[in-house]
Parts: C-alpha cells; structure tokens; sequence
C-alpha cells in the first residue's frame, strides 16, 4: 500500500493542497493564487490573507482528492506548514490539518517552509549528500549546509531585505506591478544595457547578503533622474539590478560548494524562477562542473508538493507533531 501524505501551504498568499505517493509522486497540486486581490493593495495584506484562505481550503482539500483520485480513507498522513509565514494565513492551513488529522486518525506532521522549498528538488531529482542549497525567496535569502537528510546549517543570511523583497521593492519603484519579481526578470532580459550599480560582497569570508544598500542605490538613480527631468530607462534599470544581486548570490553559492566539499548545489525558493539568476548559475556550475539541481518553475514558488515531499521524511523517521501544534511565524529551520 503506497504511502500518500496529504500537504496543506498556507503560508502567506497562496492556498495550495498536494497529495504527494511515496515522497516523490505529484498525485496532485493545487495551487489557488490570490495575487490579484492583493495587487490593488501593492503588497500582502495579513487579514485578507487569512479570510481568502478560509474561503478556499475546502474546496481546494477536495480538488486535490478529486484530482488525485483519491478518498480520504486512502490519506497516510497530513502535512502542514508551521511557518514561518504570516499568522493567521498559517493557522488556517494549521486548523485544517488537525481537523483532518483527528477525524480521519493519521499523524499530523509539521513541515518548515524554507525544507519545503529545499526538497521541492526532491520530487524532480536526486539528492546527493553533503549538498549546499541557495535559498531565495520573498521571505529568505540563505546558504544551507545540509549534511544529511533533514539536517540544516544556515552559513549565511541576509542581514536586511530577502532577495525577492528587494526585487519587489524595485520593481514597484519602476512602477511593475506587484509582485514585481517576474516583471522585473523580464524587463531585464529584454534590455541591451545596464547601468552600474554596487554589490554587496561584505567581508571576505561571509556567506552573508545584504540587498537594501542596492535598493536604495536604485532608487537614488530614479530620484535623480527625475529631479533632473530626465527619462530613465526601466530596462538598463532592471538589467544593472539584476545582475548585481545575481552575480553576488552566485559567487557566495559557488565558494560555499567548494569551502563545505558539496557534492551538488541546489537552488530553491520563489527568486529561483528568475531567468538571470537560472542562466548564470547554470553556466557557472557547468565551467566548474559542479552538480546543479533547479526544481521545475512551478515547484520554484509556494505550493503544497513541496511540503508534502520535505514531510515524507519525517513521516520515515515518525517524527508526528501532536494536536498541539502551534503556528509559528519567525519558526527556525
Ligand atoms: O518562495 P515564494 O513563492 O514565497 C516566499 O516564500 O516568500 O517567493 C516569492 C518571491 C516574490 O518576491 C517574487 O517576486 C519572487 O519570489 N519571484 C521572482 C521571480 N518569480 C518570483 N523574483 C525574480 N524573478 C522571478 N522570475
Ligand atoms: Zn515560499
């Protein structure tokens, strides 16, 4: 009898439900997006979040048995973001799962965002151990050690705004809409030049980041360029930026593989759709010949399969949250 986990994400703007066989099988991933209503509002708002997952969560539990074929009588397991995320988007998914948990009487487990992100590559490739993972996304930026399975070592973090907060931030000073990151990626693909901007390499030996001296770079040339009457192009704009933050990410992921003697590197996280960063980390690992692993576009950015693949290895080691389980927002992987 295969094992089929059922994985809920709710942790910020996205409702998805997967139902994931033997750790590695999509049955199915439903991802319900509420991007549009947050749009108008430029970002995010936590309490519409939560009202929009309330009003999805049914509906998408039962997509994901309808298309997995499946009943609920089949589930092993559910899985459920703890965080971090924003609360009340959390406990949504959080008070499902329990629900579930406790009428159908299978373990409840509890999965951190960021392991979801990093075993998204998991339902698409081998993992090789000891492997580096460059993490990038709205919420994270960071390089993980991981030994083994399920054992994490952040060696570097970002010391101020994520990855894709920074693209965000600038892409909305570009007048992009919101999320800006894959508005941002296009404009700077399709732009012949660049302009010069900063990289934060900070101290030699650091694995850490740091994006909001290149933010505010950028939005001092927007300001100039105004106040001197002058047109700016939004591509050169994207482009410099873009190459700034990729160049500088790539670098420190690189030395990290050679420091730590990774056998792959692993990219994860919503900022790993970016089609700059993708290319450069590609071409990099392949001069250095250094395994690479870059989970398919749709497993890049929030959904269930992903927390349903990182929980299939504590559903092996049994390691089942009780009904207890509280939502945690700044939660530490
Ligand atoms: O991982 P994710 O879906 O959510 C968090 O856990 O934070 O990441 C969302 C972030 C947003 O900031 C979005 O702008 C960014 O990923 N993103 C991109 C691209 N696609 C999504 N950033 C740059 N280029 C992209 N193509
Ligand atoms: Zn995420």
């Amino acid at each position: 009898m295969p094992t089929y986990i059922m994985a809920i994400e709710t942790s910020c703007d996205e409702t998805s439900v997967a139902i994931i066989e033997n750790g590695t099988v999509i049955r199915s991933n439903i991802v319900s997006s509420q991007i549009e209503t947050h749009q108008q509002f430029g970002g995010v708002v936590p309490e519409i979040a939560s009202r929009k997952h309330v009003e999805m969560i049914t509906w998408i539990i039962e997509e994901a048995l309808k298309v997995a074929q499946l009943e609920l009588s089949d589930l092993s397991a559910i899985a459920v973001t703890q965080g971090p995320g924003l609360v009340g988007a959390l406990l949504v998914g959080i008070i499902a799962a329990k629900s579930l948990s406790l009428a159908l009487d299978i373990p409840l487990i509890g999965v951190h965002h960021i392991a979801g992100h990093i075993y998204a590559n998991q339902l698409v490739h081998t993992l090789e151990y000891p492997l580096i993972s460059l993490v990038v996304s709205g919420g994270h930026t960071e390089i993980v050690y991981m030994e083994a399975p399920g054992q994490f070592k952040i060696i570097g973090k970002t010391r101020d705004d994520a990855a894709g907060e920074a693209y965000d931030k600038v892409a909305r000073a570009l007048g992009l809409p919101y999320p800006g990151g894959p508005f941002l990626d296009r404009l700077a693909q399709e732009a012949e030049e660049s302009i010069p901007l900063p990289r934060a390499w900070l101290e030699s030996d650091s694995y850490d980041f740091s994006f909001s001296g290149l933010k505010s770079a950028v939005l001092s040339v927007i300001n100039q360029a105004k106040m001197k009457g002058l047109t700016l192009n939004s591509g050169h704009v994207a482009r410099g930026f873009q190459e700034s933050v990729v160049e500088v990410v790539v670098e420190k992921a690189l030395r990290a593989v050679k420091a730590y003697g990774a056998k792959q590197l692993i990219l994860a996280g919503g900022v790993a759709a970016n089609r700059g960063l993708r290319e450069r980390l590609t071409a990099s690992c392949e001069k250095l010949e250094i395994p690479l692993l870059i989970p398919p576009l749709n497993l890049c950015t929030d959904n269930a399969a992903m927390i349903g693949a990182a929980a299939f290895l504590k559903w092996e080691k049994q390691q089942f949250a009780s009904l207890d389980l509280k939502a945690d927002p700044s939660l530490s992987l």
